[in-house]
């Protein structure tokens, strides 16, 4: 590693501190039955959103401390209002090695371009079905067109390594595996199958409804023949297979095969609390650090905190931490949704959707 690149600071499992995810808002225009299954929402108010000024120092602070990674996530990231400053603002950060973004793909064909010249590095688009129909029963808004227009967009505005992200879920999608491979060989994507998670704001989660990276495998093979695992080449949460014709996908089995042991990710909500956990329930206020009042209601006012402040407070919750929610989970007999709604509606910052998937 050269001289001038901080050595990561490992937490108590000794895994690094390496990958971030900015939500960078937790609105969004979709309701996808595994993330946002309610009628109503509460939404994190918007005065108490950071600002970009705000966005960017903290991952400045990150990076000091060792992120190289770091993926724009909302809710929708790009209905927030020119993301496209924020991620060229990023861009001045010379340690962040991988900026990438996770759209549902939306407004994406509109904004590729803008947000290539602003220099965002790779784009990951979610897409559970290719049939209009199945699309609107999933998500409850009738938006195929555009987020199918978003594959071309991306590769027109010439965006490499696109992913494709699906959701699979027991008599919704679950037929179409081999239809999304072929939809993504032929848009030059490379798709990734992810089991449904019984996360935070999953309220209708069951476990006959996950099928599995196990299953996946067996009706695929039925398919095409043999599937071989291909050779790993990064930490993404992602197992990565061979068709035999040399078509790549993924399977993300967070649910059955939890990947906890070598997570080196962290997460911020679009108000500043900082998770180590996408199943943890508590957090840490760094709004309150930056501008020494709280994001949560209630809590006193403080003073703001300079840039080593913050830096140690994150340093230290890092070496602390030991994680392991997707392990916990799995490791339980029995499995239900995880979070009542109750609970959901006093405290937003435990939904998927303002935590970012
Ligand atoms: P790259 O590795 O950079 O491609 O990114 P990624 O795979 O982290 O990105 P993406 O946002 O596409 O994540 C894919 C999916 O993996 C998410 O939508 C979640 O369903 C799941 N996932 C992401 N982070 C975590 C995590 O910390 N824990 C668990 N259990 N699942 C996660
Ligand atoms: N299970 C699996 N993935 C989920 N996501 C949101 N909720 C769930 C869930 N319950 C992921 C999806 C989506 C991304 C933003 O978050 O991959 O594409
Ligand atoms: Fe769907 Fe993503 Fe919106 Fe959740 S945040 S409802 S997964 S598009």
């Amino acid at each position: 590693m050269p001289a001038n690149l901080p050595v990561p600071l490992r937490d108590r499992l000794g895994r690094p501190l390496e990958s971030l995810r900015l939500s960078v808002t937790d609105r969004c225009n979709l309701r996808c039955l595994y993330c946002m299954p309610e009628e109503d929402y509460v939404w994190l108010p918007r005065q108490e959103l950071l600002s970009f000024e705000e966005l960017v120092r903290l991952v400045d602070i990150f990076t000091e401390l060792g992120v190289t990674r770091l993926r724009l996530t909302g809710g929708e990231p790009l209905l927030r209002h020119n993301v496209d400053r924020l991620v060229a603002m990023l861009t001045q950060n010379p340690r962040i090695m991988d900026l990438a973004m996770t759209t549902n793909g939306v407004l994406f064909a509109e904004q590729a371009e803008t947000l290539k010249r602003a220099g965002l590095g790779r784009v990951t688009i979610s897409l559970d079905t290719l049939q209009r129909e199945r699309f609107r029963l999933m998500t409850r808004r009738d938006e195929h067109d555009r987020v199918l227009s978003a594959f071309g967009a991306a590769r027109r505005a010439g965006f490499k390594g696109t992913k494709l992200d699906a959701v699979v879920m027991r008599g919704e999608n679950d037929g179409e595996l081999a239809d999304l491979i072929e939809f993504g060989h032929k848009n030059d994507v490379e798709v990734r199958f992810i089991e449904y998670m019984d996360v935070l704001g999953a309220t209708k989660w069951s476990m006959a409804k996950v099928v599995s990276r196990d299953e996946m495998l067996q009706r695929l093979e039925e398919r095409y023949g043999k599937i071989r695992p291909a050779a790993e080449t990064s930490s993404a949460p992602a197992s990565r297979f061979l068709l035999p014709d040399g078509t790549v996908f993924g399977i993300i089995a967070s649910t059955t095969s939890p990947f906890c042991r070598t997570c080196d990710r962290s997460r911020i909500t679009a108000d500043g609390v900082w998770y180590r956990c996408l199943y943890a329930t508590n957090g840490t206020d760094l709004r309150k650090l930056l501008r020494g009042t709280a994001a949560t209601a209630n809590a006193s006012r403080g003073a703001a905190k300079s840039d080593s402040d913050i830096a140690s407070v994150i340093a230290e919750a890092w070496r602390e931490r030991e994680d392991r929610g997707a392990e916990e989970r799995a490791s339980r007999n029995h499995r239900e949704a995880f979070i009542g709604i109750e609970e959901l509606r006093r405290d937003p910052h435990l939904e998927m959707h303002t935590r970012g998937g």
